[in-house]
């Protein structure tokens, strides 16, 4: 039986791949992560503000309250917090380099073109196989287009694929108005792959202190199918590689999100909930789902419930909205 997979133009021995967090800080855990199974490692990201300016990130964390930025409540820590400062994240891909031997990608989250976009071409020189470039963006200004926001993210896509050889892949939040036809133009632009979807923390009220509260919950399964939905409907279009991250739980969350398209199948939250080993339980799962199903290899399943092989594709669109709607009775 074959695991083997195609992802980004890497031969990764499996579609396993631990998602951008902060387990590759520590080598020790990485190499735990490897002897478990996991494919291929991609790093926490370093931060556009962070690699910019370290003195404009000192500003800028002093004065904005760190609730107002969703996502990032938990993950993005206060400067003086990070884990990794740019210098340090390059020898940390070095480390990784040396005692690992499955591929290690390097993580950058930014979304304008600017000075920080050099930092792909460091890592690159650091030993890092492929670059994630997280296109993390919370659209708060009423005042600003989303066609010239879209237009600074391509232009940020394709000045850091200018800038290495590498492959690039594009981590994507689900809200564009139309997130195929922007997975396309990444696509033009460059970019080996799309990894769907980019996961926005959000912050509660506490209604005693009327105070934002910053909070990162795990995932949930549920949430796989708002991925499964778009790899789906991508999958028929796209050349390049298409990464799932988001509510990957279970061996049938892995083996979906492979029909669906998936060359690689990221798995963060549910490593930290039960740990490194949980990979080598999910890969023995794969493996039993395959042998019951009588495939050979992964690539004889990846797509075949993609918009262009599934044998309903209403169910994935805007007709079947309406019928379950209707369908509900009291
Ligand atoms: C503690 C933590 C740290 C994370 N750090 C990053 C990061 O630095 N960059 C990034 O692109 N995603 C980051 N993520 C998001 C994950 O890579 C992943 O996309 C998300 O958790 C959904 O996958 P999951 O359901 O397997 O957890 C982080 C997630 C967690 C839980």
């Amino acid at each position: 039986m074959k695991l083997a997979t195609n992802y980004l133009g890497l031969t990764l021995s499996n579609p396993l791949v631990v998602g951008a967090s902060p387990f590759c800080d520590s080598t020790h855990m990485a190499r735990q992560l490897q002897d478990a199974g996991a494919a291929a490692i991609v790093m926490r990201s370093l931060f556009e503000e962070q690699i910019d300016a370290e003195q404009r990130a000192l500003r800028y964390h002093v004065e904005t309250p760190a609730e107002s930025y969703a996502e990032a409540t938990s993950y993005f820590p206060n400067y003086p917090e990070y884990q990794l400062a740019p210098d340090q994240y390059l020898r940390q891909i070095e480390h990784l380099k040396g005692a690992l031997n499955i591929p290690v990608i390097a993580s950058l989250n930014g979304i304008r073109p600017g000075g920080w976009t050099d930092h792909a071409r460091r890592c690159e020189a650091a030993g890092a196989d492929a670059i994630e470039l997280n296109l993390y963006h919370l659209a708060t200004d009423p005042t600003v287009d989303g066609d010239q926001i879209e237009a600074d993210m391509l232009e940020t896509v394709r000045i850091v694929i200018g800038s290495v050889r590498l492959p690039v892949a594009v981590k994507l939040s689900p809200f564009h108005t139309a997130p195929a036809q922007f997975a396309l133009a990444v696509e033009r632009a460059g970019a080996a792959g799309v990894v769907l979807f980019n996961r926005f923390y959000q912050p509660d009220f506490d209604i005693e202190e009327l105070e934002a509260q910053s909070q990162l919950k795990l995932s949930e399964p549920g949430e796989l199918l708002l991925r499964l939905r778009w790899l789906a409907i991508l999958s028929p279009h796209l050349r390049g590689s298409l990464g799932a991250t988001g509510g990957v739980h279970a061996v049938g969350d892995v083996v979906k999100a492979i029909l669906a398209g998936a060359h690689a199948v990221q798995l963060v939250s549910v490593l930290l909930k039960h740990g490194p080993r949980f990979l080598a339980s999910l890969l023995a799962g794969l493996q039993q789902w395959m042998t019951e199903h009588g495939y050979e290899n992964v690539d004889e399943f990846r797509g075949a419930m993609n918009l262009g092989r599934c044998p309903d594709p209403a169910a994935f669109e805007r007709a079947n909205y309406q019928r379950i709607l209707q369908s509900w009775r009291v």
